[in-house]
């Protein structure tokens, strides 16, 4: 497909998409493979998605990489996935940083070691300008935990109970400033929300694919586009075109 019939194709861009990349662990295990293999395998997958979603024309791209339950995890595979988010900021920020991508994060650096906090933040702080492609990277990310701590912050602000509103929530949040994501993406065939945007997802539209996350490849995310592009969403009210079915 040429760019211009993948433009033609896809009726409605998605402005923001995140994505759950599920599935590392059974993609390596199916292989023979430790799971940190798996992992490796999903980050070079998560350069072509990162391109093709600077393709399509999606604006924002949020990335579920380590929640705040995956702590539970063996200490091996918790360090392994600490040390390949390094070495993929080290491997990558300057080609995303030419593309025009800007780097966000959501969650809380704190527990992660200090080299490594810094690096996150100095890799936000190259990119904060860049317009093209916001990548939201979602690592010791808890829905709760996001919107406890935003309660937390409106009640040390002295806010009024009555002042408190569903878009003064969304300004406390660690996504103020990204719009709610238009499309969720989970890899691997689970059918949970595991925690992730539960206030940003209330009206996001869902799809769910049984590939494992490091062969969701470019064209399986643009079949997910296409599919988004056929849904009606009502927002609770009653279809577009007036239809009851
Ligand atoms: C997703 O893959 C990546 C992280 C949660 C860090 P998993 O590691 O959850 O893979 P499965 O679900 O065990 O296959
Ligand atoms: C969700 O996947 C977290 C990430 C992808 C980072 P999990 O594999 O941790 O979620 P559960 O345990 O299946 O709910
Ligand atoms: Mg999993």
């Amino acid at each position: 497909m040429t760019p211009k019939d993948v433009k033609t194709a896809l009726t409605k861009v998605p402005t923001h998409v995140a994505i759950i990349m599920d599935g590392n662990g059974r993609w390596a295990k199916k292989r023979g493979l430790p799971r940190l293999a798996g992992h490796k395998a999903g980050t070079e997958n998560l350069r072509r998605v990162i391109r093709a979603s600077v393709e399509f024309g999606v604006k924002y791209l949020t990335i579920y990489a380590f929640s705040t339950e995956n702590w539970g995890r063996p200490q091996e595979e918790i360090e392994g996935l600490l040390n390949i988010l390094a070495e993929v900021i080290d491997r990558e920020l300057n080609e995303l940083h030419r593309e025009g991508v800007q780097l966000r994060h959501i969650g809380h650096l704190d527990r992660l070691p200090p080299t490594l906090q810094e690096k996150v933040l100095d890799a936000v702080e190259l990119t904060q300008n860049n317009t093209r492609l916001v990548l939201n990277l979602a690592f010791n990310y808890g829905g709760r935990d996001e919107i406890v701590c935003a309660m937390r912050d409106i009640i040390r602000a002295g806010i009024p109970a009555e002042k408190v509103t569903p878009e003064l929530v969304s300004e406390y949040l660690f996504t103020v400033g990204v719009p709610d994501p238009d499309l969720i993406i989970r890899t691997s065939g689970e059918m949970r929300v595991s925690n992730f945007l539960i206030w940003q997802g209330a009206y996001s539209e869902w799809y769910i694919t049984p590939t494992f996350w490091p062969d969701f490849d470019r064209d399986e995310f643009y079949k997910a586009l296409v599919d988004f592009g056929h849904r009606d969403r009502r927002y609770g009210l009653v279809a577009s075109d007036g239809s009851i079915d």
